[in-house]
């Protein structure tokens, strides 16, 4: 395990206070980005030099064959630190909010509380669902998640929500200061400083933008937190009624229903399966 300074932590959590008001799976997040934001990060410089800089891409380049893992590796199939926890059975004929309870926690906490931002603004509730579960993918696979996320739930969510989570990923990188989103920091430390995104994205963009589900896209991004508020704990179960609207559960439960995607979900179920 890395050494954290337990002083810069707690400043990076907003105070004391807020670390109080947290939950075990939030903190655990917390010190997940954390250590992303920091770790990965080229050693700080001297004091009384320049303060710390995010790593360059050639920088971050040369981490890889330093870890037992890939950075696109799902969260349910490769910790970061430390071991992988033994995973709660499911029960049968599982459903979306048995997934997030049991399989999802890596992103769950994220996601949900990027939905209760899009409720309290009252955005339309396609909305609010499509920020549930926008980063629920991680878990199985980090690389291409925008791409992955809208084939995963095409079969059982609506085209506006499936158009808005696959190109989510790729709205984050191009700025919309009309609609309120900065280029994230967090990215220069996580692709590097002198990142340029790639021409297939660009071209993406493109589309996007001129698209008129653009809005509901960039609502994604908008409410894309990587902050946690003190003592708001979210639960699923606040959303049961958002998920039962706009989630088409199968009757066979989610990878017992022989579609296309199933076999994406039956590995989320059984990630410890050798083969
Ligand atoms: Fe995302
Ligand atoms: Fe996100």
């Amino acid at each position: 395990m890395p050494r954290i300074d337990r002083r810069d932590f707690i400043a990076y959590l907003g105070g004391t206070a807020a670390i109080a008001g947290m939950t075990a799976e939030a903190k655990a997040d917390a010190i997940e980005h954390y250590l992303t934001a920091n770790v990965t990060a080229v050693p700080a410089a001297p004091a009384g030099t320049a303060a710390k800089r995010p790593p360059t891409v050639a920088e971050l380049e040369a981490q890889i064959p330093t870890r037992p893992y890939r950075r696109g590796a799902g969260k349910l199939f490769a910790a970061e630190q430390g071991n992988v926890p033994l995973l709660a059975p499911l029960p049968a004929n599982a459903n979306l909010a048995d997934f997030i309870r049991h399989r999802f926690m890596g992103t769950s906490e994220h996601c949900l509380q990027s939905a209760r931002l899009a409720r309290r603004k009252n955005l339309d509730e396609d909305v609010v669902f499509a920020c549930l579960i926008h980063d629920l993918v991680l878990n199985v696979m980090r690389t291409e998640h925008g791409f992955w996320a809208a084939q995963m739930f095409e079969p059982y969510v609506s085209e506006k929500v499936t158009f808005a989570i696959r190109h989510h990923a790729t709205l984050r990188f191009f700025p919309d200061k009309e609609a309120g989103y900065e280029y994230p920091e967090l990215y220069r430390t996580m692709f590097g400083s002198d990142y340029v995104v790639p021409a297939h994205q660009q071209a993406e963009y493109e589309m996007v933008r001129k698209h008129r589900w653009y809005g509901a896209t960039r609502d994604i991004t908008v409410n894309d937190l990587y902050s946690f508020e003190p003592g708001v704990k979210v639960s699923v179960d606040d959303f049961l009624d958002v998920i039962g609207r706009h989630f088409k559960q199968p009757k066979e439960g989610l990878g017992l229903d022989g579609s296309p995607v199933a076999h994406m979900w039956r590995s989320a179920a059984n990630p410890d399966s050798p083969l």
